[in-house]
């Protein structure tokens, strides 16, 4: 696409980008875009905002997932979309870039004078990141049944509220939450657009990707038992500190996935009672462990067991390794990644690490990913970004995309 056709696409975007933009940004800290808060309603009251500018009716279905829709809702449907919610101190583009981009792809299909053959939904699914109840992709995991309803209702945030109580205060009703076979019949085939979270299509010198596999990945709680004391009476040879275990295993964990080709994260810590001049009674730790293969997710968690337990047993501290939520290995369905890179002309196909509803669908239904280049890599934090050229590439390729699906 020239600049001189893309002039309107680009303005459209700039301006819905703007006004996104400004919901649960918290400036140099980064977007705070947690599930079932004010923040959260007011990007939801946005994305009603989008829907009926275009005329599209909007629903919540009974797990909080957010649908607009070009046509009569119903089976067969390609349905494009992201999530809005986003990491503690998160960046701008991770979900929202996926749903702007569902939206103009829209208005750029209408313009074209497009009338596609089946509907297209836009989506918003609720609470992906998991970055408030600890689970990620809740609302698509309830949606597909991969995540029990009892289960969830009764996560709970930092505060000690549940899942169940913070719908409730949002408007929502927990009691209908679970499988939902009436919304998983109408989506006859899902694209995510999103920004890519690594360097891939930088080094590769391509704005535009498709998704080849999401790599398996998981999360594990593990708590260290010790026992409170005062830091400056207690001789060392006298503490069951906690926090001794906890740091060798941090290291620990960096060496086992360097040996097996993995990835190991301890992003979040909780230690109590979390104070200065106290030696801690627990260590609450998450261990993000991910790897191209299964079996190698295994073996990294396991490695770091081992490694916990005998610094643990070192200290006299007691250690327990609990798993929180995993996601297979995905590899998304080759007839549909082929027809997205050939409609986009020979789009690159690359795997990639990060988590994504489109993992969870692509047991149900056609499923694919459309990657935005993202200039350095990072992502999960306020430095996150991508060019305004490239995400106009992005709108115009899902746009391609979305008139290839719903031609015939
Ligand atoms: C979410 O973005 C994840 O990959 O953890
Ligand atoms: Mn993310
Ligand atoms: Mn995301
Ligand atoms: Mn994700």
């Amino acid at each position: 696409m020239s600049p001189a056709t893309d002039a309107p696409v680009r303005a459209r975007f700039e301006a819905v980008w703007r006004e996104l933009a400004v919901i649960g940004d918290g400036g140099a800290a980064g977007y705070h875009r947690f599930a079932w808060t004010a923040v959260d309603l007011e990007l939801r009251e946005w994305f009603a905002g989008q829907a009926a500018l275009r005329g599209m009716p909007c629903e919540r279905d009974r797990n909080g997932n957010l649908w607009a829709w070009w046509g009569t809702p119903g089976p067969g449907a390609v349905v494009t979309g992201s999530h809005l919610d986003s990491v503690p101190g998160g960046g701008a583009y991770d979900g929202p870039l996926g749903v702007v981009s569902a939206f103009l792809a829209v208005d750029l299909l209408r313009e074209r004078g497009v009338t596609p053959s089946r509907p297209i939904a836009v989506v918003d699914f609720a609470d992906e990141e998991g970055a408030r109840f600890g689970v990620a992709c809740v609302g698509s995991r309830l949606l597909t049944g991969v995540l029990d309803p009892g289960d969830a209702r009764a996560l709970r945030d930092a505060d000690g509220i549940t899942l169940a109580e913070a719908m409730s205060a949002a408007g929502a009703d927990p009691g209908a939450i679970g499988r939902d076979d009436e919304a998983l019949s109408r989506i006859g085939a899902f694209v995510e657009l999103h920004i890519e979270q690594g360097r891939g299509l930088v080094d590769l010198g391509a704005p535009v990707g498709v998704a080849a596999a999401i790599w398996p990945h998981g999360r594990w709680r593990c708590t260290f038992h010790g026992e409170a004391d005062h830091a400056g009476t207690t001789r060392l040879a006298d503490r069951r500190d906690p926090m001794q275990p906890f740091a060798s295993t941090v290291l620990a964990a960096r060496d086992v996935a360097g040996h097996l080709g993995a990835l190991a994260t301890f992003g979040k810590v909780h230690v109590t009672p979390n104070g200065t001049n106290a030696i801690p009674s627990r260590v609450d730790a998450w261990l993000d462990a991910r790897a191209p293969d299964e079996a190698t997710v295994h073996e990294t968690v396991s490695a770091i067991t081992r490694a916990a337990e005998k610094a643990a047993a070192g200290h006299g501290v007691r250690v327990e390794v609990h798993p929180e939520s995993y996601t297979p290995l995905v590899e998304f369905g080759v007839p549909l990644r082929d027809r997205l890179a050939a409609t986009l002309g020979g789009a690159p196909v690359l795997p990639t690490g990060a988590g994504h509803d489109a993992g969870i669908l692509s047991s149900h239904a056609p499923t694919a990913m459309l990657f935005v280049r993202n200039p350095t890599g990072t992502s999960h934090s306020p430095a996150e970004h991508a060019g305004t050229g490239d995400c106009v590439t992005g709108v115009t390729a899902l746009a391609d995309v979305l008139e290839d699906l719903t031609r015939t």
